[in-house]
């Protein structure tokens, strides 16, 4: 028999977080792993228990490296959302239809979301967070952006107490993975991009890695943080790696440079200057030496200064790592308390404007394939000098001198700092010269 000393404190007994999983893929799969084989430690750290309670798949029979035992298995996500033993639903089916549409039915189910859909929330991020704040429910986001690095909570709540002045970021681990084998191994794009799907970095449509939109994506949700403003991540000016060419990772090499496709975000005197785009960064940097699936921020904040977050941007385990963080949060209430006053996605948050081109500085990599005549490179450094480009340094290898004088050689010049618009039209009128053979290839700088 136990008996109650009236002065004890009351024993509390909190209940256990019923949580229902859809998707079971890389990222799915790597939650549920951790969920099942973790539960002592979670249950710990969350001050209760955390069950799976159900899972959701697009087709059952798939075979599965994960056993999620007797947990019951279906093909009814929306069944699952609208179960009323669950307490919170994780998203990891991707993409921002039928995503969209169970997110939505979670929280008019009156569910609190994690979710690591980085797409559905930079496009539907207004109306998802307008229904949580109307439903008094949380969405929990931290796998979305980085992977395994905390950088939502880093800028929601760690360095929340700063102006952030830029933010330059690697978000993108198919992408460094693909650049690092072609620049240490030599290999080809598409064998590399191969690797990556192969251990489930890439998305389920490669093309969004590659291309930049992942990156632009992850970016609008840094920049919600960061600077509290929404941007359509269709307005960011992208870039990606899809039509980068060896050459270039080779010359920037010489140079003393790694190519790295980066996010970044400044916030200047005439507004944010955004940009998603394969990038020249100094050997040595920090910045420049983060390899494979790793991703890495930099986030410059005005109290704090320069920080710089690192770690694996994309797998099954590293999400994970997220994606349970963030359901601890939810069972300790973190998450909604953050939730209600955050006000991610609000009409009333003070927005930032783009800042035009014609106040945007970099250094530029630029390589012209042009004909091996004479004058051919005073023609082109003269349209510079017009344009108050100045010329920091410049590479042409020799071709030997049985080479056709037509036929095309590259010419590689890096500039000193130069304004975007001047370095834009003075790329036009270069490319319309007979002697310049292909479009101009540019390169910003990351100092
Ligand atoms: P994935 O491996 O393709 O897994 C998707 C899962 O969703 C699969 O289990 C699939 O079922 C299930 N699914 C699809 N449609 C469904 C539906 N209508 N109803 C129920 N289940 C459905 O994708 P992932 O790589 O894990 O990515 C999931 C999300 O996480 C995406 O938003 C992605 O951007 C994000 N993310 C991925 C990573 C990463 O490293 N891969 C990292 C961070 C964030 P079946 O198994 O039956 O096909
Ligand atoms: N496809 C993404 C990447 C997954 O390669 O970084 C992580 O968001």
């Amino acid at each position: 028999m136990t008996t109650t000393r009236q002065d004890e404190e009351p024993l509390v007994v909190m209940e256990t977080l019923r949580i229902g999983l859809l998707g079971l893929g890389t990222v799915g799969g790597g939650a549920a792993r951790l969920l099942l084989e973790q539960p002592d430690r979670i249950a710990r750290r969350a001050g209760r228990p955390l069950r799976l309670a159900a899972v959701a798949v697009r087709d059952r029979a798939k075979p599965r490296t994960i056993d999620i035992g007797r947990v019951p298995l279906t093909n009814d996500a929306f069944g699952v959302v609208a179960d009323r033993e669950i307490d919170v639903i994780v998203e990891t089916i991707g993409g921002t239809t039928v995503a969209r549409e169970l997110v939505l039915a979670a929280l008019a189910a009156g569910k609190h979301v994690v979710t690591a859909n980085k797409a559905l929330l930079a496009e539907h991020g207004p109306e998802i967070f307008a229904r949580a704040q109307a439903a008094g429910r949380a969405v929990a986001f931290e796998a979305s952006v980085g992977g395994g690095v905390p950088i939502v909570q880093a800028l929601g709540v760690a360095l929340a107490a700063n102006q952030i002045q830029s933010l330059a970021a690697i978000l993108n681990g198919t992408c460094n993975f693909i650049l690092t084998r072609m620049t240490g191994e030599g290999l080809r794009y598409a064998d590399a991009l191969s690797e990556a799907q192969r251990l489930g970095y890439a998305e389920s449509d490669p093309t969004l890695d590659v291309d930049g939109t992942d990156t632009a994506h992850k970016l609008a949700i840094l920049v919600q943080l960061a600077f509290e403003t929404n941007i359509r991540p269709s307005l960011i000016a992208r870039q990606g790696i899809d039509r980068l060419e060896l050459a270039d990772l080779t010359y920037a090499g010489e140079l003393g440079y790694a190519v790295k496709l980066l996010a970044l975000a400044r916030l200047t005197a005439s507004g944010l200057d955004l940009r998603v785009a394969p990038t020249l960064v100094k050997r040595g940097e920090p910045l420049a030496e983060v390899r494979g699936p790793y991703n890495a921020i930099r986030v410059v904040g005005d109290a704090v200064g320069d920080t710089l977050f690192q770690g694996r941007g994309a797998g099954a385990m590293p999400t994970a790592s997220a994606v349970v963080a963030d359901l601890i949060d939810v069972a300790t209430g973190r998450a909604q308390a953050t939730s209600r006053v955050a006000r991610l996605w609000a009409d009333s948050q003070p927005a930032h404007d783009f800042a035009p081109a014609n106040t945007i500085k970099s250094r530029y990599y630029l390589r012209f394939t042009i004909a091996d005549q004479p004058g051919v490179l005073g023609r082109i450094a003269q349209i510079l000098g017009d344009s108050g480009i100045s010329i920091a340094s410049v590479i042409q290898h020799d071709s030997g001198d049985d080479a056709p004088e037509s036929s095309p050689v590259p010419l590689v010049i890096m500039t000193h700092h130069a304004i975007q618009a001047d370095l834009e039209s003075a790329i036009a009128i270069i490319d319309r010269l007979d002697v310049v053979h292909a479009p101009t290839v540019r390169m910003g700088v990351e100092d």
